[in-house]
Parts: structure tokens; sequence; C-alpha cells
């Protein structure tokens, strides 16, 4: 059954000029692309996307990362894309993550790790909607 997810270029990899080498993985991998949009976040859009993490500690940095330049949204769609586009991008820590991943390929730092994907059918929800609305 087809199953949709959000799926973030970060501005890591939008300043790296990696957004097309990305966007060509997407494809390549069978997903349908809906809603693209290239948008620059307020410090508030990004403590309100990532609402689920306001206690941590890494929260605030992660919200000034999220808004210190222009990123790629798009919501993606294919069986199974949740798990999918997760395995695709890698471990959230590219240093951890497999070779041929996105985040091994073009990530940074756990921080700077080049894409963001939704975690659970709940969170797809809210993420799909969240910048549907914007
Ligand atoms: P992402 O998939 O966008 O979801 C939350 C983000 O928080 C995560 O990717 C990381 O980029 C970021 N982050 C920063 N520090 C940490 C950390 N210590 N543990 C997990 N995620 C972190």
């Amino acid at each position: 059954m087809s199953e949709k997810t959000l799926a973030i270029i970060k501005p890591d990899a939008v300043k790296k000029r990696v957004i097309g080498k990305i966007m060509s993985r997407i494809e390549d991998e069978g997903f349908s692309i809906h809603e693209l949009r290239m948008r620059s976040l307020t410090k508030e859009d990004a403590e309100g996307f990532y609402a689920v993490h306001r206690d941590k500690i890494f929260f605030s940095d992660l919200t000034d990362f999220m808004s210190s330049g222009p990123i790629v949204t798009m919501v993606l769609e294919r069986e199974n894309a949740i798990k999918h586009w997760r395995a695709v991008m890698g471990a959230t820590n590219p240093a951890e993550a497999a070779p041929g991943t996105i985040r091994r390929n073009y990530g940074f730092s756990i921080e700077r790790n080049a894409t963001h994907g939704s975690d659970a059918p709940e969170t797809a929800a809210f993420e799909i909607d969240h910048f549907s609305k914007k």
C-alpha cells in the first residue's frame, strides 16, 4: 500500500550544492515527489516543526541551524515510504550511517546531517500537515 512521508534537504546540503544528487537518489528509489518547495524557516517555524524535541538539550542548536538558510521540503510517496526513506538516509549520525546512504555521503555531523525524514505514521501526518498549510 502506498504511503507518504515528509522529507527535508537541510541547510548544510543546500549550501553544499547537493540538492540535485539527493533528488536524483529519491527518484531512483522509486518515490513520487509531491509538494516540492524551497523555503526558509524562521526560528519559530523550526521550533513548531521540531516541537516533539522541545525538551532535548540540542533543541536550541537544532532550531538555530534549521533556520540558518534555505531548505527543500517535499512529500515522498511509495510503498513503505517512511521506513524506506529512513533506510536511504541512514543513521542520524553520519559517522554511524552505512556506506552509500545519503547521510554518510553528504552529512557532516549529527546536527548537519543533510536530510530529515518522518519517523512514524503519526509524525508523517503532523509534518506533512505542518508544511502544507504554509
Ligand atoms: P532529524 O531526523 O532532523 O530529527 C531531529 C534532529 O535533531 C536530528 O535529525 C539531528 O539532526 C538533530 N540532533 C542534534 N543533536 C542530536 C542528538 N544528540 N541526538 C539526536 N538528534 C540530534
